[in-house]
């Protein structure tokens, strides 16, 4: 058995192009930071191990990377290159002896069975290093791989370096490779600032393993060079982020769930929904959501973190969930914020309600019993329970702590006065107007706070 096979990142660049102050590496896709994107594929090969290089908003991407398994932050300081960087990692690799991945952090399309690919064909043909090539229509920025008259690799020139005919070149460096170890620290020892940048690249060294003798150097074609796509800017962010929502797309529409118009829903990566659900234009889904079966969601609804839809609810036009569960059969279809929230089986919130869950210094939570009916317009003040197949009327405020109670019906809006004892109260909007069920008159009810009618009153 070889040893086991550790991973660098590198990830301490300033990201210079991408015109921005937040690191490269946590710019989002799909909801996930650019690097998680690369630690999940390598999560996916054989690899257990990797260390990531920080420099470059260290302290930043370090707190994304706490909860991440198996990875190790080193630091890079000053940013002298890709090649200083691998250098970076070399105290932390002492105990190695064996391969190890190397990957650029901004290549956040890479696939795991890619680069386990990658792993299979270096232990296969032994090699010292193999690399990811690719052919580019557009290779401006990469590495163009120049090759001699045989189709022998000569070396790795950079944009910066390379002559006109050279730029001329179509198969580049994808920007991640498999090293034995040994013979890539000798090669990094080598190493000498770049004439145009001053900076260590990590291909000088390899050139310097092409020039070896006896030393094999591999070169494996990317399966897709949109894999390898490197992010450097905000229009290469953007082409990322179109091709992890088809990914994301083609994922859950695999799986049975149904969305007409996939180009006008924003759906991040890691969310769970089940088959028979649909998902209308102009919908976006953050990370973490779950859904069940036979859901409806949108058009035109906003499900954010700590979202979860039990079979068949219903979330429409203009609705926006947070830490929302909303129960089987629950029907949200208009107008309303959901916020800190528990939805009973089947209940129905009329369009405009609000889950008040803020109150400027606290979220609080709010409870909605199976069945209840929630008039349009209502506003719930956190904390409050709604008792099962309990009503508000409509424009009902429900204010913190008056819970109500199992099937009751409360109306009304606050500062206005309370009916007389005994008299019918009219839900204002919703059957004003209308003789009551028990033949008295009815008169406009309003109360503030929101009062309790008993059942059967
Ligand atoms: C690099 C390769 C190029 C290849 C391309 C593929 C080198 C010199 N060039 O170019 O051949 O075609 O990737 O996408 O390697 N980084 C550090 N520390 C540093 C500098 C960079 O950790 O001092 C990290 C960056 O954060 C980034 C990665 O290394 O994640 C690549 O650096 P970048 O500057 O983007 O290299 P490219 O110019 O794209
Ligand atoms: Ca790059």
């Amino acid at each position: 058995m070889p040893p086991p096979v550790v991973a660098i990142v590198l990830a301490a660049g300033k990201g210079t192009r991408m015109v921005s102050d937040l690191p490269k590496v946590l710019h989002p896709i799909a909801g996930v930071p650019m690097i998680g994107h690369v630690l999940r594929a390598i999560g996916k090969t054989e690899v257990r191990r990797t260390i990531v290089v920080l420099g470059h908003g260290r302290e930043a991407v370090e707190a994304e990377l706490k909860s991440a398994k198996g990875v190790q932050c080193v630091t890079q300081e000053p940013q002298l290159g890709t090649g200083h960087a691998v250098l970076a990692a070399g105290a932390a690799l002492a105990d190695h002896d064996g391969d190890v991945l190397v990957v650029n952090g901004d290549v956040p399309l890479v696939r795991g069975q890619t680069l386990q690919m990658l792993l299979k064909s270096h232990r296969q043909n032994n090699a010292v290093c193999t690399l990811l090539s690719m052919k580019m229509d557009d290779p401006g920025g990469y590495g163009r791989i120049v090759r001699g008259s045989e189709g022998n690799v000569r070396r790795i020139v950079e944009d910066a370096n390379a002559t006109a005919e050279e730029k001329e070149l179509t198969e580049v460096n994808a920007g991640v490779y498999c090293f034995r170890k040994a013979d890539l620290f000798d090669a990094l020892g080598r190493m000498t600032a770049n004439s145009v940048s001053g900076e260590f690249y990590l291909t000088e060294a390899i050139g310097f393993l092409i020039a070896a003798p006896g030393k094999d150097v591999r070169f494996v074609r990317a399966p897709s060079a949109q894999e390898l796509q490197g992010v450097n800017d905000l229009d290469d962010l953007a082409g990322a982020e179109r091709e992890m929502q088809r990914r994301v797309v083609a994922a859950l529409v695999k799986r049975g769930v149904r969305i007409p118009s996939p180009a006008h829903c924003y759906i991040e990566s890691g969310v769970e929904i089940g088959p028979g659900t649909v998902i209308h234009p102009f919908t976006v889904i953050r990370r973490g959501v779950r859904a069940g079966r036979t859901c409806e969601i949108g058009p035109f609804a906003h499900l954010r973190c700590g979202t979860v839809l039990e079979d068949g609810a219903q979330v429409g036009n203009f609705v926006e969930t947070k830490e929302a569960r909303i129960g089987a059969g629950a029907k949200a279809k208009h107008l309303s914020y959901l916020g800190d929230v528990v939805v009973g089986a089947s209940a129905n919130i009329g369009a405009g309600t609000v889950v008040a869950n803020y109150d400027g210094q606290r979220k609080s939570k709010t409870e909605i019993g199976d069945g209840a009916f929630i008039g349009s317009g209502t506003v719930l003040v956190a904390p409050v329970k709604i008792g099962r197949n309990a009503r508000t009327g409509a424009g009902a405020v429900v204010t913190r702590g008056h819970d109500v109670p199992d099937g009751a019906t409360v109306v009304g809006v606050p500062a206005r006065p309370l009916p007389a004892a005994g008299a019918d109260a009219v839900v204002p909007g919703e059957d004003a107007g209308r003789p009551a069920r028990n033949g008295r008159a009815r008169r406009e009810a309003v109360v503030e706070p929101a009062r309790v009618q008993e059942p059967g009153s």
